[in-house]
């Protein structure tokens, strides 16, 4: 069993960007990654290959790329050749190169708002428009949820040229339904729209929700879709930047690998290996036991809120370790990520950086231990009181 409570320090000797940006006394809950180890396989397969000392360039092998196909079956019943596997620097720049074979001035990139604030960037990656579907918001009581506008995705599905869903989604927490899924895939087709899917949260699923992958549908929609996954957010190894694009159809994977090749990019030789271990089965004890935690401290999260601060909406996600929260009925005047960081010394992520829509609001990361989670829910209780 491993102890979830029990967590390494990394403010001090380390380069982990979440602990290093702002001052000692302020609780870092904003970059997504966890403040766990990641599981114990991965780690004896990276001693090893520090143990053997060279640390040459490599190569993805053919067994990763097996490894990788295999998950997909095993977790999903998703059958794709080993081929269809393309190893990628992380998964912020594969989509960053899709959009350099989809998108031009003309065709812009489309993507549903409030979404993870990299896919914003892509924009100044060519110069391309940047289309936003913003998803409506409704609240029940103090929880959140949101649903898709199909008149705003279908007006501007025609201006473009990719479409980046997000699913499970950073930072609602939205697993979409099938339905929606056939729906998004179909309008796209129909407007010759590629669509490139981010799973990266698809491994980090709450409670007894399910997931299944968007090119998994059909092979019509594999055909026109490029998915991306990574171990790095479910082993918590997201600083050794591998990921994976997953491209059945030939001639869309050529294309992207040869814009892969223009770019020079490598990945490195211990993130081929962490991803070997962490796709290999090794760790799925672990993924069991880090679910069952992530989950108790997303439902803790949720309560406490609910009791202590029960003007505030937030989101009760599907997945990922990500809440969404709504200060907008709060006597909060500004950013609440402003008001967090100055009153509760609490460093939450500010709400804007998703989409005009997140103004209001913030993301907080709950992959922690439950003391600290705890800890900064008391600091944000008490300066909003
Ligand atoms: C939806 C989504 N995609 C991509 C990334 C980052 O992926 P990478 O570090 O592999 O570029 C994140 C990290 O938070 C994310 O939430």
């Amino acid at each position: 069993m491993t102890n979830f409570n029990e967590i390494p320090n990394r403010r001090n000797n380390s380069n982990s960007i979440k602990w290093q940006f702002y001052p000692k006394d302020v609780l870092p809950m904003w970059v997504a990654d966890m403040e766990f180890p990641a599981p114990k396989p991965i780690l004896r397969a990276l001693h090893k290959a520090v143990d053997h000392g060279v640390l040459g360039y490599e190569m993805p092998s053919r067994a990763l790329q097996e490894t990788a196909a295999s998950r997909m079956d095993k977790l999903y019943r998703w059958k794709v050749k080993p081929e269809a596997v393309v190893a990628v620097t992380g998964i912020v720049n594969g989509f960053s190169v899709a959009v350099r074979i989809a998108c031009t001035p003309k065709k812009g990139v489309l993507m549903q708002t409030p979404v993870y604030n990299e896919f914003h960037e892509v924009k100044n990656n060519i110069g391309i428009p940047l289309l936003e579907a913003p998803l409506i918001k409704h609240v029940t009581g103090n929880i959140l949820s949101y649903e898709i506008d199909w008149d705003i995705f279908e007006k501007q599905v025609k201006k473009a040229g990719m479409f980046l869903l997000c699913n499970p989604h950073n930072p609602l927490g939205i697993i979409f339904s099938r339905k929606d899924l056939l729906k998004m895939a179909e309008l796209c087709i129909r407007n010759n729209v590629l669509i490139v899917s981010d799973e990266i949260h698809s491994e980090l699923i709450m409670g007894d929700n399910k997931f299944s992958p968007l090119a998994k549908l059909s092979a019509e929609i594999a055909k026109h879709t490029i998915t991306l996954i990574s171990p790095s957010k479910t082993f918590n190894v997201a600083g050794l930047f591998c990921g994976f694009a997953i491209i059945t159809d030939k001639e869309l994977r050529e294309r992207f690998e040869k814009e892969v090749n223009h770019l020079r990019m490598h990945v490195g030789s211990l993130g081929l290996i962490a991803a070997q271990a962490a796709f290999s089965g090794a760790c799925d004890g672990w993924l069991k036991e880090l679910l069952r935690y992530l989950t108790d401290n997303r439902d803790f999260l949720v309560e406490y809120v609910t009791e202590y601060m029960p003007q505030v909406r937030l989101t009760i996600p599907d997945a990922t370790y990500l809440c969404w929260l709504d200060f907008t009925q709060t006597k909060i005047v500004g950013s609440p990520y402003e008001f967090f960081l100055k009153n509760a010394k609490v460093a939450a992520s500010e709400g804007k950086i998703f989409g005009e829509s997140g103004e209001g609001h913030i993301r907080l990361n709950f992959g922690t231990s439950r003391k600290l989670l705890e800890q900064g829910l008391e600091q944000m209780r008490k300066a909003l009181h």
